[in-house]
């Protein structure tokens, strides 16, 4: 699978997430302590970018910034309507400080 680098560990604030183009397509990144997850940035209920949405790393979830839906960002699953559909989740890494997301087929 292509894999991408979009920053590094210092450009992935903890407690918020952060928007990369990658392929083409808008990626949220979130960090919990050293671990990352990547999902979809578009929210799967309408036009809004995940990455703006409040971000609790305790819960590991994000609020849609528009109707406030919750996303687990492990698993891109909604956890409270109106979305219910997930977003897609990519795998994201660290290798020395760059992050990496696996993208596409
Ligand atoms: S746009 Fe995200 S819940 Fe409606």
């Amino acid at each position: 699978m292509p894999t991408y680098q979009i920053g590094t560990l210092a450009d992935i604030p903890e407690g918020r997430g952060k928007a990369f183009t990658v392929n083409g397509v808008r990626v949220a990144v979130f960090r919990v302590g050293t671990e990352l997850y990547a999902i979809d940035d578009t929210c799967s209920h309408a036009e809004a970018s995940l990455s703006a949405g409040e971000f609790d790393p305790e819960e590991y979830c994000v609020e849609c910034p528009l109707h406030g839906s919750l996303f687990d960002v492990r698993t891109g699953t909604p956890r409270t309507l109106p979305a219910f559909e997930p977003v897609a989740t990519y795998r994201v890494f660290v290798e020395g400080a760059t992050v990496f997301v696996e993208f596409g087929a």
